[in-house]
């Protein structure tokens, strides 16, 4: 019996212990699965928090793309003149027309484009918005479809005719074999043939504006002073011969 009892006894020590032992391998079961959830709720922390700082890098690049598109296009005009600068082809001389309605000296202008080498030049007109240079309006074929398409209504001795040269300029200044400009009214007439003012301006590192003392001049109005002194006062024609690097 005792025996027995002690074997009853030993069984229930070893079913105890089987418990215990059972019990310690649940809890280390359950201490695994709480480390196990700590790493994985540590993990999903990093996922969260790598994902939230690749959202804001994305952000701030796209806010840097976007100050640099907008800085490229407030220094647009700028980017395009460095391009005329470091343009290595060809240059060419824009001829700058900013006339009223068609060109009445267009066939001197013809002789004139006539002797030249058609990768030497550019011809910009700036007429009157919906004027056409075609065989109806112009003898020189030259002129034809070189009216800017955004070409706006000018006033005579007024800032629509800045506007204007700002126009064929800003134009002309879109191909940057374009390394010289002349601005040219309708009344102009060319003195020397095409290579001799070719060869002249592309030879000289000056930009030309025309401009002299007219001593019978009676425009000077003493209000202007003293921003335009009397001593300042000078006469000038349309015709100004700008550098690209200006
Ligand atoms: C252009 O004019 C210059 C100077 O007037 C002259 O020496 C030259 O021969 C002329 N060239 C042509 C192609 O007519
Ligand atoms: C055209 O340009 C080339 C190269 O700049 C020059 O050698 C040639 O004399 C020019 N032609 C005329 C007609 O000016």
């Amino acid at each position: 019996m005792i025996e027995g009892e002690e074997g009853r006894k030993g069984a229930k020590r070893i079913q105890t212990y089987e418990e215990e032992v059972g019990g310690a391998m649940a809890m280390a079961t359950t201490a695994g699965m709480s480390v196990r959830n700590v790493l994985w709720l540590w993990w999903k922390l990093l996922v969260l928090v790598s994902l939230t700082i690749c959202v804001l890098a994305f952000l701030k690049l796209q806010n840097y793309s976007l100050s640099d598109s907008e800085l490229s296009s407030s220094t647009s005009s700028i980017s395009s003149r460095s391009r005329a600068v470091d343009y290595t082809g060809n240059p060419k001389v824009a001829f700058l027309f900013l006339v009223r309605r068609n060109l009445p000296l267009d066939f001197l202008w013809g002789n004139f484009f006539e002797n030249a080498d058609t990768g030497n030049f550019s011809i910009y007109v700036h007429s009157e918005p919906g004027f056409v240079f075609d065989e109806s309006t112009t003898r020189s074929t030259f002129f034809y479809n070189r009216q800017l398409t955004n070409s706006i209504k000018v006033a005579w001795g007024e800032s629509s005719m800045i506007q204007a040269e700002k126009l064929l300029l800003g134009t002309a200044l879109d191909d940057p074999a374009n390394q010289r400009f002349v601005l040219l009214s309708d009344s102009c007439v060319p003195l020397y043939n095409f290579s001799f003012i070719y060869s002249y301006l592309m030879a000289s590192p000056r930009s030309f504006v025309d401009s002299f003392l007219d001593k019978k001049d009676v425009r000077y109005n003493p209000r202007m002073s003293p921003y335009i002194p009397m001593s300042k006062w000078r006469k000038g024609s349309q015709v100004i011969v700008p550098q690209s690097e200006l």
